[in-house]
């Protein structure tokens, strides 16, 4: 079978055993894991509103972002019913046809939109058990023309959600940017505003699950990500050297720093690495949405929060996606390459 057709051709095929491409070494199996209960929830509705509740909150983001660089968000403002219209569509694409999604297939890193599996299957030596269609949404009125036409609603609701997940997004990097002691604006001015790029994840339900991963471990990128989990679980982020399993709660978001913010902190906070599992009985899907610094901007550490010399070097962050895509899943190896 082509494997580049993805994993769920291959599950349609009425396939029992997984193809040998995608086993893991035995050290990079799914384990046993731990679950925490204390993994940190923050409810953003009061400090939406309120000064006093906006400190308290800024904080718990410290809080989070000093012991896990982790944390869910409730009440965070982004309606219900939207969440549940991206689900569909998101469930909808990766319905269609092979026929279909292919029309976006594409194994060009740097396209703004490109239909895949695994992460970069030029390159990986071991295949991810995923699915996904990966695109850019800024600018907003030029790109959401290069989206999918089917699902019929999928850009109108795409337009909906990605404007109103970036405004959630930048939000919570005022928090940060608080929560570091530095000025609300800070990243967004160090930034020089924002990129956006969200994917949507298939993970098809697999005949070994024990055996592969829906992704490979790594740290994001950019800045921020925002991501949306289905009800099925299978998020892992490491901690103390250990994998916690992250418990899906409803309309909630993930929160995680990305590189970017390692960097601009100077290494204060740290970009969590993380995983996904897969399971035999159910498909699973999560729509991350990932903010980062625009595409020019040479990101350093902050002036305000070095001491001595910074911790690392400066990079475009254009060329940091870019060599992060090419050269694939390997823990934080192009953050490492800065140190
Ligand atoms: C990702 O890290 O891109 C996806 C994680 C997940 O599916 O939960
Ligand atoms: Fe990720």
């Amino acid at each position: 079978l082509p494997l580049h057709l993805g994993v769920k051709n291959l599950v349609d095929s009425g396939l029992h055993k997984v193809p040998d491409i995608y086993i893991q070494s035995k050290e990079g199996r799914p384990n046993a894991v731990h679950r925490e209960e204390s993994f940190p929830v923050l409810d953003l509705g009061a400090a939406l509103n309120s000064s006093k509740a906006r400190a308290a909150l800024v904080s718990q983001i410290r809080e989070a972002c000093v012991n896990w660089g982790f944390f869910q968000v409730i009440n965070h403002g982004v309606p219900h019913s939207l969440v549940d219209e991206m689900q569909s569509v998101a469930r909808e694409f990766h319905a269609l046809p092979n026929e279909e999604k292919m029309r976006y297939f594409s194994t060009d890193i740097e396209s703004r939109m490109r239909y895949g599996t695994s992460f970069n299957i030029t390159q990986d030596k071991v295949f991810s058990w995923r699915d996904f269609l990966r695109h850019s949404c800024l600018p907003l009125s030029e790109i959401q023309n290069l989206w999918p036409d089917k699902p019929g609603s999928y850009r109108k609701v795409t337009a909906n959600y990605s404007t109103r997940v970036r405004n959630l997004a930048k939000f919570i990097l005022e928090l940060i940017s608080e929560s570091l002691d530095l000025p609300k604006d800070y990243i967004d001015k160090a930034f020089n505003g924002c990129s956006q790029v969200m994917a949507l994840n298939f993970y098809p339900a697999c005949p070994e699950p024990d055996l592969v991963l829906g992704i490979a471990p790594h740290s994001d990128p950019g800045s921020i990500t925002l991501l949306l989990q289905d009800h099925v679980e299978g998020l892992q982020v490491m901690h103390g050297n250990e994998w916690y399993s992250v418990k899906p709660i409803p309309y909630s978001f993930v929160v995680n720093l990305g590189d970017q913010i390692q960097i601009l902190s100077n290494d204060k906070y740290k970009s969590p690495e993380h995983r996904a599992v897969v399971n035999s009985s159910e498909d699973r899907m999560s729509i991350p949405v990932a903010m980062g610094p625009s595409w020019e901007s040479l990101v350093l550490p902050a002036s305000e929060l070095v001491e001595g010399s910074p911790v690392f070097k400066p990079m475009v962050y254009r060329d940091y996606m870019a060599a992060m895509q090419a050269g694939g899943l390997h823990r934080k190896w192009v953050l490492d390459a800065l140190r």
